[in-house]
């Protein structure tokens, strides 16, 4: 029998900064009623000068492998969401794997903006249930904040910043991650996207001079399309999983605005304490929002083992999806206790000493081959 793809740790990484509506109104022409009004968002936080997306994403993982009770050689497969990834390449995944020493996984980034977790936390799964792999960690990072024009009041006033990451493991009892869907429309591409900074438009002072360095958005209709779609994504995922909207304990949606997740909680008839929501006081943290309030309603006791969650999202792209989960915990037996502090140290001097050592090979080797040559 195939194994399941069990959620068995979790993590998350907020930055200390929290900037309110308040110090929003003095920034653009805006005010705290509007913003709540129209998206439910009070505050969010601002990753420091020294916070990456990378450094964000490392510390969620390696909360999460505490939980799971797994050291970082265990993990075979690394995946990050990420729309504000450090470089175009490498993968920011590449450098979470540095970070951690997770010197046996394969790493990869996963560009599908705020369906991204959702993404990446099916295409893990099918790795596990496959059999190829065992263990797999699954990021959702930002630093949108680096990303949007602070004197845009149509986005800036959206997005903030944090990681949240799942550890999954393979094990053979039928639960965790039990299906999935995964949806794209690029006719939309326009209505949400950062333009500059690819092949496309590279970096150049005509590009800076026309803002196309920062994000973009036709906020009315990327509105319309996530009323319409999270409730498509989700009725196809409980219908694929064979079960009904009632056999549904907790919703846990993109946290982009308050008044999508009300006429997609309207449109399902499903209530709205059913739904976990934190965008209050993190603002739509794209990728991460998800991981971010799970690990909320893990902490305040309401997400428990047996509960059944739809993850539900949408985003630039545009993307779409669902996965369907039977909420199960860290496995009771087998787990070791890592210490993140002293990880990252070791993470951190087996780097060094592998950068030294490709040193020292491409001088004595490298000369040797080169006068072979
Ligand atoms: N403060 C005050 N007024 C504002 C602000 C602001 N921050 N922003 C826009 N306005 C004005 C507009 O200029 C407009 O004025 P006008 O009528 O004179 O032209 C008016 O308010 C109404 O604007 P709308 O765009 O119709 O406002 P709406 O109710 O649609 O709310 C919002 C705008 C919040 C952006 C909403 O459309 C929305 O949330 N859309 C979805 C955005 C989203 O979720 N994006 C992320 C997707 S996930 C990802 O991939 C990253």
């Amino acid at each position: 029998m195939s194994p399941y793809a069990h959620i068995t740790g979790w993590g998350t990484a907020i930055p200390e900064r929290v900037l309110t509506n308040a110090e929003l109104a003095k920034m653009v022409d805006t005010s705290d009623e509007w913003i709540v009004s129209r998206t439910g968002i009070r505050e969010r936080r601002i990753a420091s000068e020294e916070q990456t997306s990378a450094s964000l994403a490392a510390e969620a993982a390696l909360a999460a492998l505490q939980v799971a009770g797994l050291k970082p050689a265990d993990v075979d497969l690394i995946i990050v969401s990420t729309s504000s990834p450090e470089h175009t390449f490498p993968a920011t995944a590449c450098l979470v794997q540095d970070r951690i020493g997770a010197n046996n996984a394969g790493a990869f980034d996963l560009s599908a903006a705020c369906s991204g977790f959702i993404f990446g936390l099916h295409l893990a799964s099918q790795s596990i249930r496959t059999g190829d792999i065992r263990n797999a960690i699954v990021i959702g990072t930002e630093t949108l904040s680096r990303l949007v024009d602070w004197k845009d009041r149509n986005t800036c006033i959206l997005f903030g910043d944090g990681a949240g990451a799942f550890v999954l493991q393979a094990a053979e009892e039928p639960a965790g991650i039990l299906t999935g869907v995964m949806r794209s429309d690029g006719s939309g591409a326009d209505l949400l996207s950062l333009p500059a900074g690819g092949s496309r438009h590279p970096i150049s002072q005509k590009v800076l001079d026309a803002g196309l360095h920062y994000i973009q958005m036709n906020g009315r209709e990327v509105f319309r399309f996530a009323a319409r779609v999270m409730n498509q994504a989700t009725e196809e995922v409980i219908q694929k999983a064979g079960l009904k909207l009632d056999d549904i304990q907790w919703i846990i949606p993109h946290q982009a605005n308050l008044r999508i997740i009300e006429a997609a909680a309207r449109g399902l008839k499903y209530p709205m304490e059913r739904c976990v929501i934190n965008l209050d006081r993190y603002g739509n943290t794209s990728t991460a929002s998800i991981p971010l309030a799970t690990v909320e309603a893990i902490q305040d006791g309401r997400l428990k083992a047996g509960d059944q969650v739809v993850f539900v999202g949408f985003g630039a792209g545009l993307t779409w999806g669902a996965v369907l989960v039977k909420w199960s915990g860290p496995f009771a037996t087998r787990r070791q206790k890592i210490h993140p502090a002293y990880v990252r140290f070791l993470a951190r001097l087996r780097s060094v000493l592998l950068r030294v050592l490709r040193r020292l090979d491409t001088a004595i080797w490298g000369r040797v081959s080169h006068i072979d040559e």
